[in-house]
């Protein structure tokens, strides 16, 4: 969704200034035209040239730089902005923002602007908490900003707290949220399933798989990204909560199942991305199983609920079929047995394509018979299309 849009990156100064040149580099890498805009104290601590560098494109330090072509007499960066992105942004120019002052060039876009705007803040922590600095956040919210973070951690002054510029991928998260705030997904809810369940067969052991979460959260953002109200139903995974999505954790097939009845009483459409176990241990130990010096451990398995096959419903039901062999005739079973609207059947045969994988490989079926079959695609890109099925079927 960044590809080709113009973003307006606004980096002020705070010891993060130089975290900013990964968040340049990262929106640079997704096809979007990336304008640096820094203040003098943002210049103490990194180079325009590290911005001009990362993304291609000029810096702009300068509000009467009469060579400029973002001159200030034509409020240029504002008009041309498809969104502007403040990242550090200190205590100083939230100030001003909510002042309305424009005396430097951050300042003066902001207020010129009719694009969205994001702020990530990055302070020590006694300034981020003052009551000043709260009441300034509260009214940029007011006035439609996205705040993201920030995060609590180490800060530059030695201190623990809150105060730390979010991390790059939830700092992009906020943005293109926001950028897609008036999607054509816009009012509908998603509840989405991602993850491999984990069975406990003691209180140290489990049964699972090798789902990575990527897909389905891959899916849960790009709903999210183009409008939707998005919960996300997640087993244990090694991913960041995403910004912006109703995250709820769970851990078996069991608990899956309770919280995805629960999300769908309000739900337009189900998307079950999540590798659910099968089978869970009829009686799993409540103490660690002790190792015998020989002979075999027999544990006994029973099945598990099948949500999707279980989960009734007026909302849109999309299921995955995980495949070695036969991928389009297992997935047309399973489309038909689970009564779905949607299956994606994923070809897990090549390494680039299925679990833990960034890139997908899918053939998408629908209740009608027809087969679309997608090239390798990133599993953003797979969700995307698998979104415009849906609302293409949602249409009908
Ligand atoms: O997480 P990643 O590393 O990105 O990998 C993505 C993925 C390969 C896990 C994903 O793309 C995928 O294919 N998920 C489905 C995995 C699977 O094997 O599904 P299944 O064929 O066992 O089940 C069919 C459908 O029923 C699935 O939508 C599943 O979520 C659902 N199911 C399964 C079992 C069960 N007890 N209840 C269910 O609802």
């Amino acid at each position: 969704m960044l590809k080709d849009k113009t973003v307006v990156l606004g980096v002020t100064g705070s010891i993060a200034a130089y975290k900013a040149a990964d968040i340049a580099s990262k929106l640079a890498q997704s096809g979007a035209k990336v304008l640096t805009v820094m203040t003098g104290s943002a210049r103490e601590f990194v180079t325009p040239l590290t911005f001009r560098s990362v993304t291609g494109q000029p810096v702009i330090t300068d509000m009467f730089d009469s060579q400029s072509q973002f001159s200030v007499q034509h409020v240029s960066l504002a008009d041309m902005a498809d969104a502007i992105l403040i990242a550090p942004a200190t205590a100083q120019i939230m100030a001003k923002l909510v002042a309305g002052l424009a005396d430097d060039m951050i300042s003066l876009t902001v207020l010129a602007t009719k694009a969205p705007v994001v702020i990530a803040p990055a302070m020590d922590h006694n300034m981020w908490e003052s009551p000043v600095t709260q009441n300034n956040v509260t009214r940029l919210r007011a006035r439609g900003f996205t705040i993201v973070g920030p995060g609590k951690g180490h800060l530059a002054s030695g201190k623990e707290g809150w105060g730390r510029l979010e991390d790059t991928e939830k700092v992009l998260g906020a943005l293109r949220m926001t950028m897609g705030r008036k999607g054509d997904l816009l009012g509908r809810r998603f509840v989405v399933t991602a993850g491999g369940t984990q069975e406990p067969i003691d209180p140290v052991r489990v049964i699972t798989n090798r789902s990575s979460g990527k897909m389905g959260y891959a899916i849960a953002e790009a709903a999210r990204d183009r409008g939707a109200e998005v919960t996300l139903v997640t087993a244990p995974t090694a991913l960041a909560q995403p910004v912006g999505i109703n995250t709820i954790p769970v851990n078996t097939a069991r608990e899956m199942n309770q919280a995805v009845a629960k999300a769908v009483l309000n739900a337009d459409v189900l998307i079950m991305a999540a590798a659910v176990a099968d089978y869970q241990v009829a009686s799993p130990s409540l103490s660690k199983i002790k190792k015998e010096a020989t002979g075999r451990l027999t544990l006994e398995l029973e099945r598990t609920p099948d949500i999707l096959g279980e989960t009734k419903g007026s909302f849109l039901r999309v299921g995955f079929a995980a495949e070695s062999e036969g991928l389009v005739r297992n997935a047309a079973q399973k489309l038909k047995s689970k009564a779905l609207d949607l299956i994606v059947a994923n070809d897990i045969t090549q390494a680039d394509s299925g679990f833990g994988t960034d890139t997908n490989r899918v053939v998408i079926i629908d209740r009608a018979g027809s087969v679309e079959a997608l090239p390798l695609l990133t599993k953003y890109e797979v969700a995307e299309r698998i979104l415009d099925r849906v609302n293409a079927l949602s249409k009908v």
